[in-house]
């Protein structure tokens, strides 16, 4: 049975290592920082937590690095020499950060964790990238026994498809939360709006996004957009949000067109 050491005890770390568990994989160890985070993690999985890179496993078929973007070069710069596959799950950090390792690659699930909510894991696209033939052969192995949806991407496709995310999910659940804030200082319910996210969401689904779209920027009613950009007034982050948003809408339908400001 193939030996896995994960580096990490957080979103992706936990959701990653459950769903290798479930899928019949030997979770050796759980590496963290911070003992208890090892200990929380690899309890559920019948692993050794360790908060010590030296007493890493050196035998492990895969390593993998789950921890935050920018101390995955630190993490790798701290490990052992191993034999085995060293991976990281990150979108945006190039596949060279790991180049001190012989077999390195990338595991980049294309999706939004968060520690405590369950996902299905067999609906997730996983990006897989590797330095030589044979890693990227068992990286996609070891993906397809938890995903039913694995594909190769390099380093800039990777990187391209994260930045399509941000403006899918981040950005677009920012928006959630400025329309909650705005809701909240009107003695409003978040709940009216759950009808609108959700069809918006479906439309954008299974209709062409660029067809779906609505609104007085679509419109180009810049009587409307000058009346919300006022009300907004206390708030200039907000107006600039609102305007910078409006701008990249009035231009998509009507290019070339003068913006109000
Ligand atoms: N969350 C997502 O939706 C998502 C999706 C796809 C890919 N990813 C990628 O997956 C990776 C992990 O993301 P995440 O959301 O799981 O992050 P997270 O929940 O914030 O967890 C970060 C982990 O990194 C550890 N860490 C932070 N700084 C460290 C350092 N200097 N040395 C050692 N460990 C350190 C943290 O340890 P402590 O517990 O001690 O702080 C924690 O275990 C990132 O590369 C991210 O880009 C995330």
């Amino acid at each position: 049975m193939k030996e896995i050491v994960i580096l990490g005890a957080g979103n992706v770390a936990t959701h990653l290592t459950v769903a290798l568990k479930n899928a019949g994989y030997n979770i050796k160890q759980v590496y963290s920082r911070n003992l208890s985070n090892a200990d929380c993690l690899a309890t559920l999985v019948g692993a050794e937590p360790v908060s010590d890179l030296k007493n890493l496993y050196r035998d492990a078929d895969f390593y993998l690095i789950a921890v935050s973007d920018a101390a995955i070069l630190t993490v790798a710069e701290n490990m052992p020499r191993v034999s085995g596959i060293v991976a990281h799950t990150a979108g945006s950090v190039n596949l060279a950060t790991l180049e001190r390792f012989e077999r390195h690659g990338v595991l980049y699930p294309f999706q939004t964790f968060t520690k405590d909510r369950g996902v299905d894991f067999l609906n997730i696209p996983v990006l897989i990238e590797g330095n030589r033939s044979d890693v990227k052969r068992e990286l996609v192995e070891l993906a397809s026994g938890i995903s039913n949806n694995v594909q190769k991407a390099d380093s800039q496709k990777r990187a391209a498809l994260h930045i399509a995310a941000v403006f899918s999910s981040n950005f677009v659940n920012h928006m959630y939360t400025i329309s909650q804030t705005l809701l909240d200082a009107s003695g409003l319910d978040f709940n009216l709006l759950k009808p609108l996210i959700s069809e918006t969401t479906q439309k954008a689904l299974t209709m062409n996004p660029v067809d779906a779209q609505t609104g007085p920027a679509r419109r180009k009613d810049f009587g409307v957009m000058g009346e919300h950009v006022e009300r907004l007034g206390s708030q200039k982050l907000y107006q600039d949000i609102y305007q910078l948003v409006s701008k990249s809408i009035v231009n998509t339908y009507h290019p070339g067109s003068p913006f109000f400001s």
